[in-house]
């Protein structure tokens, strides 16, 4: 069993845990994840390796309430235990000395991208960050992402904090300035990846993005996160999850994840009552 140290809630239905996982915080790298499940019943889910202490044994994990799975681990409290949490796994982002990288993070993409930009910065890289979210009380790590970035940019859909509008439009402003910029990492969700891709394309800029299809056990066996790359199908969760944004099939990606719509409202529902019953 994996004990939560301690929780905190960063925003709205966003909670942070730290987790005693010793073995996973020896090994972790950015760009990692983990498959975390509940009890023995539960589903699979995988959540990114936002944060870890090797010292400590512990790993930072962040989620956003999106479904059943997540809301009951929302419900848990510090000290209570998960049966599973397996990891680290996937390939770490490749960090080098690139020059000026562009991090572009939308909603949790901020759990995601702060240690890559943490360590692009160890690595010498000028690092400019673009945080956004749909609204302030979604937002979170700004100052995180602010101690490791060069420049900040903060964006949110409704202007309820930083400046109003998306984050491709200042990553289309930097991108026109005429400041050279030799990479782009955006991480977030689906369709925020599309068109930073999409942004960053005509520019030539390489853009890599980490891709979020739905994965089981996260070592390559069920297909599940089969994703098409560059014509190619590749397994995310052992080939990725970061991929070369301007080879993704954005199309076949959004299809995929939403397979199990039905069976997910279905569950969460359930899930729902059965906590209204306990109250
Ligand atoms: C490599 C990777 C890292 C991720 N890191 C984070 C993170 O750090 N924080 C965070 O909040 N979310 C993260 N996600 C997404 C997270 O796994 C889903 O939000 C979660 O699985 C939803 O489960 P649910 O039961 O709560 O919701 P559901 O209602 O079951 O699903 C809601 C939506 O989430 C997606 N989803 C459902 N099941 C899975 C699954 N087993 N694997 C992947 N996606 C699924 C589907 O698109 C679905 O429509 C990550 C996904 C991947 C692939
Ligand atoms: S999650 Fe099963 S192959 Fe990737």
């Amino acid at each position: 069993m994996f004990r939560i140290i301690s929780r905190e809630t960063l925003g709205t239905k966003i909670h942070l845990f730290k987790i005693e996982a010793p073995a996973v915080a020896r090994k972790a790298l950015a760009g990692q994840f983990v498959v975390i499940r509940i009890d023995e019943r539960g589903e699979r889910i995988p959540l990114t390796i936002a944060d870890w202490d090797e010292k400590d044994g512990n790993v930072t994990v962040i989620f956003l309430e999106a479904g059943a799975t997540t809301f009951r681990l929302g419900l848990l409290k510090a000290g209570d235990s998960i049966a599973d949490f397996v990891g680290p796994l996937g390939v770490p982002s490749h960090i080098d000395k690139f020059g000026t990288v562009v991090c572009v993070a939308g909603g949790v993409g901020a759990a995601s991208i702060a240690p890559i930009a943490r360590a692009l910065k160890d690595k010498g890289n000028e690092v400019i960050s673009i945080l956004g979210s749909r609204s302030k009380s979604l937002l979170f790590w700004e100052d995180k992402l602010r101690s490791v970035s060069h420049q900040l940019i903060v964006t949110t859909d409704d202007g309820t904090y930083g400046r109003k509008g998306v984050v491709t439009e200042p990553l289309k402003e930097l991108l026109e300035s005429g400041e050279k910029v030799d990479r782009v990492i955006a991480i977030g969700p689906t369709i925020m990846m599309k068109f930073c891709a999409l942004t960053t394309q005509p520019f030539g800029v390489k853009t890599i993005v980490s891709l979020n299809p739905i994965m089981v056990d996260g070592t390559g066996m069920c297909g599940c996160c089969r994703v098409s790359v560059g014509g190619v199908t590749k397994f995310a969760c052992v080939d990725g999850p970061d991929f070369d944004g301007h080879q993704v099939d954005w199309d076949l990606l959004s299809a995929r994840q939403r397979t199990y719509l039905d069976e997910e409202k279905r569950s969460f529902e359930h899930w729902q009552a059965q906590v209204g019953k306990r109250c």
